[in-house]
């Protein structure tokens, strides 16, 4: 099939473009370039020695989105790009609300004119509410609580709007817990800019020494060991997700939603233990308070996506932290 991939050259969306090209489908990415680089591009078809095409372009665009869609022949859409900051999106809420869903609007529009109407949206697991049962089915209570979640629980309940108007429609919505990890290569993953927000990436940085020392948000959860637990999922397991879904909507498939996770969850001792163990010893660490808004513990509950998607995470946690340290040492040698 020619998949078109908005936000294709970001960090799931270059990993699934080259499980997708490894597939036999071709690829057509459209990214702005606000969270990636060009260099992308090269490394995914190095990797596959398969071409991509690529369009410099913003989703938020109208003209810009039509003529991509009256050039191209399109069977369906993966629609990664959006902007995914907890923090920023707190302190800049209409800029999210404006790049996420302002421009989804603009994308299905488009996608409706020209009759293209295999969608898979990536969601997150942070459209579940607070204080649930674990694990999380898809079936779990939604509510999310900061503006980045909103706009993706927003464009859920968009999606299941257009589907009821019209049925023509196929979408998948695929609820990402928590993506870590990067390609064997160790030439694409994940490489946030600035100081990062999230876990894997800031104990990779540790590890080769960018940065000092990690803070453990919080060690008297009551958790395994009083750390937050999460369901780390590699993100080549995620990318093959994607997969299954496009297959999925070639079945006439209708609306559904699907949890991508490994159903496992880890402590962030535990992740830092292991990480030690690959990069010997040099992630040091200091117990802080705990991060404002964070919960204790969510996993998910994949068996809805291993049933009906014929999808099943197979990577450990060794592998995430050692595909991880893996790319964040070719990164620092290539900028040395
Ligand atoms: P990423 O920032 O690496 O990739 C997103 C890509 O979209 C970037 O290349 C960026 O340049 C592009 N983009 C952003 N706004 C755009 C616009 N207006 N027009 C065109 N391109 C635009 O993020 P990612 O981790 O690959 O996430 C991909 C998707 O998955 C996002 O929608 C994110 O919200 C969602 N998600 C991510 C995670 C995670 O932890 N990484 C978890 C759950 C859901
Ligand atoms: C994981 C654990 C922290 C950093 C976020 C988004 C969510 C989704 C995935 C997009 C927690 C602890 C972290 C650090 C730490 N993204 N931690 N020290 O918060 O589960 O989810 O990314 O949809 O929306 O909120 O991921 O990696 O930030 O944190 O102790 O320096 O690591 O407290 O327990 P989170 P994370």
């Amino acid at each position: 099939m020619n998949i078109l991939l908005t936000g294709g050259l970001g960090y799931i969306g270059s990993h699934t473009a080259v499980e997708l090209l490894n597939a036999g489908h071709d690829v057509l990415v459209i990214d702005n370039l606000c969270n990636s680089s060009i260099d992308v591009k090269d490394r995914i078809e190095e990797i596959t020695d398969k071409q991509i095409q690529f369009i410099e372009t913003d989703i938020r665009i109208k003209e810009d989105i039509d003529n991509v869609f009256a050039n191209n022949k399109i069977d369906a859409v993966i629609h990664f790009a959006g902007l995914k900051a907890v923090g920023e999106s707190v302190q800049n809420p209409l800029y999210y609300y404006e790049n996420n869903i302002a421009g989804t609007i603009n994308l299905l529009q488009v996608m409706q004119k020209y009759n293209v109407k295999n969608l898979v949206f990536s969601s997150s697991a942070t459209v579940y509410g607070t204080c649930q049962e674990m694990p999380l089915s898809e079936d779990s209570p939604t509510g999310a609580v900061n503006p980045y979640g909103r706009t993706k629980l927003f464009i859920e309940e968009m999606l299941k709007d257009l589907y009821t108007s019209d049925p023509s429609f196929n979408i998948i919505i695929l609820r990402y817990f928590n993506p870590v990890g990067a390609h064997d290569s160790g030439i694409i993953g994940e490489n946030p800019r600035g100081i990062p927000n999230n876990l894997m990436p800031y104990i990779a940085r540790v590890s080769v020494g960018i940065l000092d020392e990690l803070s453990i948000y919080g060690d008297d959860y009551d958790t395994k060991d009083g750390t937050g637990v999460r369901d780390y999922i590699h993100v080549v397991d995620l990318a093959c997700g994607h997969v299954a879904s496009i297959d999925k909507l070639s079945e006439n498939c209708g609306l559904a939603i699907y949890n991508l996770g490994t159903g496992t969850g880890y402590s962030v001792l535990e992740v830092v233990n292991e990480f030690n163990k690959v990069c010997g010893g040099k992630v040091k660490y200091k117990i802080a308070p705990r991060r404002d808004g964070d919960i204790a513990e969510y996993y998910a509950s994949p068996k809805k996506a291993n049933d009906e998607l014929h999808w099943q995470a197979k990577k450990d946690l060794h592998s995430m932290c050692e595909s991880t340290y893996n790319y964040q040492i070719k990164e620092l040698n290539k900028n040395k």
